[in-house]
């Protein structure tokens, strides 16, 4: 996959069937151009899916995301949903590994490993979150923090499977508060990452993986975050939920 500039949203577990419906229709109404290497991805709860995905239809820059998907293939494991389900409801893409999850869900860097591969066996491709908490940030350990959940859970792939990788880095202390990183912070990682990447799978799969930001961007940081050379959109949270902004912060893409 070439390098995509990418807004995605994180709806988490907001809204209802008309709340959703409302806001897909403001956000298509007057929608801003979204250029050639953008895209939109909204990852709304599973629930929503398949109405949003018909929502959008005939908008070819926008795909829907689930917000997880079960590590195991199929069974007796009450409540999940498999990406084999995903898979044949033409879903694309899937949030794998928000700190959410691993935080409350327990969801370890093994785990999140067979559900990287469970989504590649669908031919879904993972948006893999990965960041650090403040404590890891304040003693400055980000960066092997980070590299090693990203070895952890997909330096396993081969390269044809790594292509279809989206990364995104969401440090846990500018979640939900208000904090963001600075540009200089968000682009310091975000290259260290492409770094690593780079040194696994070399520097023209590194050079085409599309790496976004998240934590508290809003309609009018969007485009000041975008800009860093290393940041290829973002996954939002809270601004996904307004239309107006997150219409601005599709508008900030680069
Ligand atoms: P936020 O959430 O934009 O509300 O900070 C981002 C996320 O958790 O994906």
């Amino acid at each position: 996959m070439m390098r995509k500039q990418i807004a995605a949203a994180n709806w988490k577990m907001n809204l209802n069937a008309k709340s959703a419906e409302e806001l897909i229709n403001s956000l298509l109404k007057n929608s801003p151009e979204v250029k050639d290497n953008h895209l939109v991805i909204l990852g709304v709860p599973a629930i929503f899916l398949e109405d949003v995905k018909r929502q959008i239809e005939g908008h070819d820059k926008y795909f829907v995301a689930a917000q997880d998907c079960s590590a195991n293939k199929n069974g007796a494991y009450t409540g999940e949903i498999s990406a084999e389900m995903l898979a044949g409801s033409g879903i694309k893409y899937v949030i794998i590994g928000h700190s959410e999850r691993r935080q409350y869900h327990a969801e370890s860097n093994s785990l999140l490993a067979e559900k990287v591969n469970r989504a590649i066996e669908e031919g879904i491709i993972p948006i893999f979150c990965c960041g650090e908490s403040l404590d890891i940030r304040e003693a400055n350990k980000q960066n092997v923090y980070v590299e090693e959940q990203l070895k952890e859970s997909l330096f396993h792939l081969s390269e044809e499977d790594f292509k279809n990788i989206i990364i995104a880095y969401e440090p846990i202390w500018a979640i939900g508060t208000g904090k963001t990183a600075t540009e200089e912070q968000a682009q310091e990682i975000h290259h260290h990452i492409r770094n690593v990447i780079s040194e696994k799978y070399g520097k023209v799969i590194s050079g085409n993986t599309s790496i976004l930001y998240g934590g508290s961007v809003k309609g009018n940081n969007a485009s000041s975050i975008f800009g860093q050379a290393d940041v290829d959109g973002g996954l939002v949270g809270g601004a996904s939920l307004k239309a107006d902004e997150f219409k601005q912060i599709i508008e900030g893409l680069k």
